[in-house]
Parts: structure tokens; C-alpha cells; sequence
């Protein structure tokens, strides 16, 4: 297998990851990437295969598993419960209880207050070039998620840094004061939640805590910890990634030139699905192997890791001709951006809502809308999502 060397904190690789796949995938689906000690999946069969291979999976192998610093022990205790650490029976369990509130109908009628939310930041904009991200692009997905639990709106500002905190954990450029944050944010977010359930537990609201609430009171259907876990999760992850898929998604419209007639309903759903292929804001997660497996020409051993690289499949020419080329009008087959099989993003639907609200009001209000300052993506290669977006209306 050939061996590649690339610093994922390579100022050069992390603007712009796509040269790297590229030269990745002339080597077969598989490469060994040096930088991180791992094998990549390169290709989109070699992605969409393993994402859907019941013999590989997210939850470490027990003799893999590993006990971990002491001072991480807090962050590890909610990893522990989180249905994304997870492979069955208790994934089906902790994800068959959230899945009900992500229907196509529940997350439908999210609709009207996901529209007056994007037409109010717009109104509030300033009349000088600012930040589209901080001012729009975060706002719609924290706001909408706080909402869908039940945590209150002003909770926003705090749920982000301590999501931020949590998540940066995954960075490839993690400090042990990433670590030392990550393990403060997680027990005071803990701490909040354990509180804000227990003040909940006799006020029952039609939203998502109430009813895992429900489902913790029934006794064996989710623990304590586990109800706490979830929300995490579902807080952090009901955002981290849309705050980027929209930011991208703007970016890649004004670079490109796209016009508003793609916008319309006929076209829409293609123009979502050709920007979540073309830049999405998650590229790598990883897998093991639970058995001996002979795949693309290699010999998998119990135990070994293997990266999926999401964004390497997404230009994948084998599936999309002129990948490099954003054609919002593409017959677009299945990306990967929101994963495949047992873990496949439960909140799609609800992020692929929050992006065709948030891009047709956000064009059809400011359609003058133009970069005030070139944007760059943050240093951070785990989350490919821009530091900044200033723009003018
Ligand atoms: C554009 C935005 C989003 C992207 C690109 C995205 C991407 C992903 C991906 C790739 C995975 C699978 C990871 C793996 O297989 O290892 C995943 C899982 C997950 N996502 Fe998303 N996501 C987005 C938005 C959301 C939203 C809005 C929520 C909502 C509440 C959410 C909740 C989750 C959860 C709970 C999982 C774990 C599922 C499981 O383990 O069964 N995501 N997401």
C-alpha cells in the first residue's frame, strides 16, 4: 500500500484538502496516511463499503479500548454513553429513542419557526460589512436545536463554547489545554443539564427532552447517564456541522456565481446535495475492524483503525465526472457527507431543512450579497468550516 505524508495542520492542506485526495486516490481506495498512523479509505466505494460493513465499527474493540489518562476520566464517562461511541444493542436502543423526533414530519414542521428565525437575523443585519457566521449561519442551527430539545434560546451563547470546548477535542492539533477546556465544559455542561432535567422532570412540554425524560422514568429503556449523554451529543452535533455546511454552502454560491434561479424548488434539493458533495464541513471519521477482513486488496486485522475520508469520496471521478467542477444542476448520486449505514447522521433531514431555508431567504433577501474580505478555513482539519465570513449586502 502506498504511504503518504501529510500534515493535517499544514496551513496549505487544511485551505484546501482536495489535491491531497486526489493525488491519494491514483494510488487505489486504500493509502497508509504517515501523518496520522492510520489507512485511508480514498475512494467512494472504498468509503460507502466500509461506512456499511457490519464487521467494522465506531466503539473500540475491548483490548483496543485503552484506559486513558486520569485527568480525561469526566470526558471519557460521557463518551462512554454516546450512541456515536457505540455499535449495537445499545446504539439501536439510545438511537431508536432519539429517532422518533427526527421523522420527516417532525422535522417538517419545524419549517415556519426555522423561516421567521432566518428573516429576523436578517433584518438585524448591520448596514456595514460584517460577519455572516457569528451574525447567521450559527444562529439558525443553536437556536433551532435548543428549540427541538426544549433548552432555552438564551442557553445558546453557553452551549457553544462548551460544545466548542467538547469538540476540539477531535482537532489533530489537540494540547493538554484542549483536553484541560474539553474536560471543564463537559462537567459544567453535565452539571447544567442534570439541573435544567430535574427542573423539567414536572414540567412536560411537547419537545425531546420531555420525552427521553419519559423514557428514562420507564426504567430500563435509558439510564440517567445516558439521558445526559444524549442531550450533549444532540446539542453539540445539532450544530457544530450546519454552522459550516451553511458557511461553505454561502461561499461556495458567491465563488461560483451561482444564480438565484437554482434556488427554486425544482432544483433546490440537487443545488443542497452538490454543496454538502463539493465542501463539506466534516472529512474524516474513523473505523475497526472487529475480525480478520480482506478488503481492496488488504488484509484488515482485529483491532486495526482505518479513515474514512468523506471529503476525498465526495470527488471521487469514478461516481461524479469533472468532480472539481461545482454544478448545482448534476444528477448527484448519494454522497457521503452524512455518513452511511448504522451511523448515518440522525439529524440530515433536519440539516438539509436549516440549509434550504437559510441560503434561499438569506439570497432572496440580500441578493447583492458579496464577500467583504476573501474568507479562510479554520486550522483545523476534523471540522473544514471558515474562521470568518465577512460580507456586505
Ligand atoms: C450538515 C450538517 C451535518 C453533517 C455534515 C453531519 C454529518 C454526520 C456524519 C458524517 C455522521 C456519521 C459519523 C460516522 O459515521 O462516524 C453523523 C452522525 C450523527 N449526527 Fe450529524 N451531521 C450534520 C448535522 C447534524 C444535526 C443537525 C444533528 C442533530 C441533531 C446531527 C446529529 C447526529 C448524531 C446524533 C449522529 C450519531 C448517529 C449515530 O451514531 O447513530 N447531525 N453526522
Amino acid at each position: 500500500m502506498k504511504r503518504l505524508s501529510q500534515s493535517p495542520t499544514d496551513p496549505a492542506f487544511v485551505q484546501n484538502p482536495y489535491p491531497f485526495y486526489d493525488t491519494a486516490r491514483q494510488y487505489g481506495d486504500l493509502v497508509y496516511w504517515e501523518d496520522y498512523g492510520l489507512i485511508a479509505a480514498v475512494s467512494h466505494r472504498a468509503v460507502h463499503t466500509l461506512l456499511r460493513d457490519r464487521r467494522f465499527g465506531r466503539e473500540a474493540p475491548p483490548e483496543c479500548a485503552g484506559i486513558g489518562p486520569d485527568h480525561l476520566a469526566p470526558w471519557r464517562a460521557v463518551e462512554a454513553q454516546s450512541m456515536l461511541e457505540l455499535e449495537p444493542p445499545r446504539h439501536t436502543r439510545l438511537r431508536s429513542l432519539v429517532m422518533r423526533a427526527f421523522t420527516s414530519r417532525a422535522i417538517a414542521a419545524l419549517s415556519p419557526s426555522i423561516e421567521q428565525l432566518c428573516h429576523d437575523l436578517i433584518s438585524a443585519f448591520p448596514a456595514e460589512p460584517f460577519d455572516l457566521l457569528p451574525a447567521y449561519c450559527t444562529q439558525i442551527p443553536v437556536i433551532t436545536i435548543c428549540q427541538l430539545l426544549g433548552v432555552p434560546e438564551n442557553m445558546a451563547p453557553q452551549l457553544l463554547n462548551w460544545s466548542h470546548a467538547m469538540v476540539a477535542m477531535y482537532q489533530a492539533n489537540r494540547t493538554r489545554q484542549t483536553e484541560d477546556a474539553a474536560v471543564k465544559a463537559t462537567q459544567e455542561f453535565t452539571a447544567f443539564l442534570t439541573d435544567y432535567i430535574e427542573k423539567r422532570r414536572n414540567n412536560p412540554r411537547d419537545d425531546l427532552i420531555t420525552r427521553l425524560i419519559a423514557a428514562e422514568e420507564d426504567g430500563d429503556k435509558l439510564s440517567r447517564d445516558e439521558l445526559i449523554t444524549t442531550c450533549i451529543l444532540l446539542l453539540n452535533a445539532g450544530h457544530e456541522a450546519t454552522v459550516h455546511a451553511i458557511g461553505n454552502g454561502v461561499k461556495t454560491i458567491l465563488t461560483t456565481a451561482t444564480q438565484a434561479q437554482v434556488m427554486t424548488p425544482g432544483t433546490l434539493d440537487g443545488l443542497i446535495e452538490e454543496l454538502l458533495r463539493f465542501d463539506p464541513p466534516l472529512h474524516m471519521f474513523t473505523r475497526y475492524a472487529y475480525e480478520p477482513v480482506e478488503l481492496f486488496g488488504h488484509r484488515f486485522a482485529r483491532g486495526d483503525q482505518v479513515a474514512l475520508l468523506l471529503g476525498a469520496a465526495n470527488r471521487d471521478p469514478a461516481v461524479w465526472p469533472k468532480p472539481d467542477h461545482f454544478d448545482p444542476l448534476r444528477k448527484t448520486s448519494a454522497n457521503t457527507s452524512f455518513g452511511g449505514g448504522l451511523h448515518f447522521c440522525v439529524g440530515a433531514p433536519l440539516a438539509r431543512l436549516e440549509m434550504r431555508l437559510a441560503l434561499t431567504i438569506l439570497f432572496d433577501r440580500c441578493p447583492n450579497l458579496k464577500f467583504a474580505e476573501n474568507p479562510a478555513y479554520s486550522n483545523s482539519y476534523h471540522f473544514h468550516g471558515l474562521t470568518g465570513l465577512r460580507v456586505a449586502t
